[in-house]
């Protein structure tokens, strides 16, 4: 079974209309839309982002949510993969099965930007000896658009801008120091971050985009980040540097 083209699209934050032009159009066209989920029992974030295009398209359109767990144990995460794989190769054949035609285009989407910490280039990776061309859309990233609500610049003049995803690590707090702006993915361990940046500027995004967004701003100190998967904490160090 081969797969003509497979698209890694951004979705955005959760807002659907911050879903670029193409990828709209894309999404509208392919044959199976892949969306992953991280519990078998929860929804796919990226599919609840785009599911007005899912029901606009009706029965025709495959859908297929394989399960990510959030996990390190690289074992369990090639398991997943595995199943992924069988999962999404076995609905194209029973899709051309049935129609007599193949499942020509797949589209895998990912919330924000497929090229911040997403599952897409694994994804690529693990399909890339049955696809024959590759096309990624870039999406709106979170910290993006909540930089936009708030209304406060990620980065302006030289002032350098870090992503830090685990704080916990000896570079991170290397990269704490020397940064002017910091952008905390799934910000846990606040103890660290607030030791370090106590009194500086700090703007909170909690599950920005979808329907019960939040965006709280104030100093590091002030911000009670809860342990939420879905939300981004932009830090000014030493704005305009
Ligand atoms: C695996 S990373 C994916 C980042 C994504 N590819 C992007 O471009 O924003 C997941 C982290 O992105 C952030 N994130 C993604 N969507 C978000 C949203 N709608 N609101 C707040 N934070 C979000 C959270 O920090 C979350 O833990």
């Amino acid at each position: 079974m081969r797969i003509r083209k497979l698209y890694g699209i951004g979705a955005g934050p959760g807002d659907p209309e911050l879903l670029t032009l193409k990828a709209y159009r894309i999404l509208k066209e392919v044959d199976m839309i892949v969306a992953p989920k991280s519990r078998e029992d929860k929804r796919s974030l990226a599919l609840l982002t785009i599911e007005g295009i899912i029901k606009e398209r009706g029965n025709g359109l495959i859908v297929v949510e394989p399960v990510f767990p959030m996990t390190k144990d690289r074992d369990k995460l090639e398991q997943y993969w595995e199943k992924a794989r069988d999962a999404v190769l076995a609905r194209a054949e029973a899709e051309a099965k049935a129609k007599g035609k193949g499942c020509e285009t797949v589209a895998f989407v990912t919330l924000g930007d497929p090229s911040m910490y997403s599952t897409f280039y694994r994804f690529m990776e693990i399909f890339k000896d049955v696809v024959d061309e590759i096309e990624v859309v870039p999406g709106v990233t979170s910290f993006s658009a909540c930089s936009a609500i708030a209304k406060v610049p990620v980065a302006e003049g030289n002032e350098i801008v870090s992503i830090v995803p685990d704080v916990k690590t000896q570079n991170a707090l290397r990269v704490i120091e020397s940064s002017d702006s910091l952008i905390f993915l799934k910000p846990k361990n606040m103890d660290v971050i607030e030791n370090k940046l106590c009194n500086k500027k700090a703007i909170l995004g909690v599950r920005v985009g979808f329907k019960d967004q939040e965006i709280i701003t104030g100093e590091v100190s002030e911000i009670d980040v809860p342990t939420h998967y879905l939300s981004t904490l932009i830090v000014k160090n030493n704005p305009r540097a």
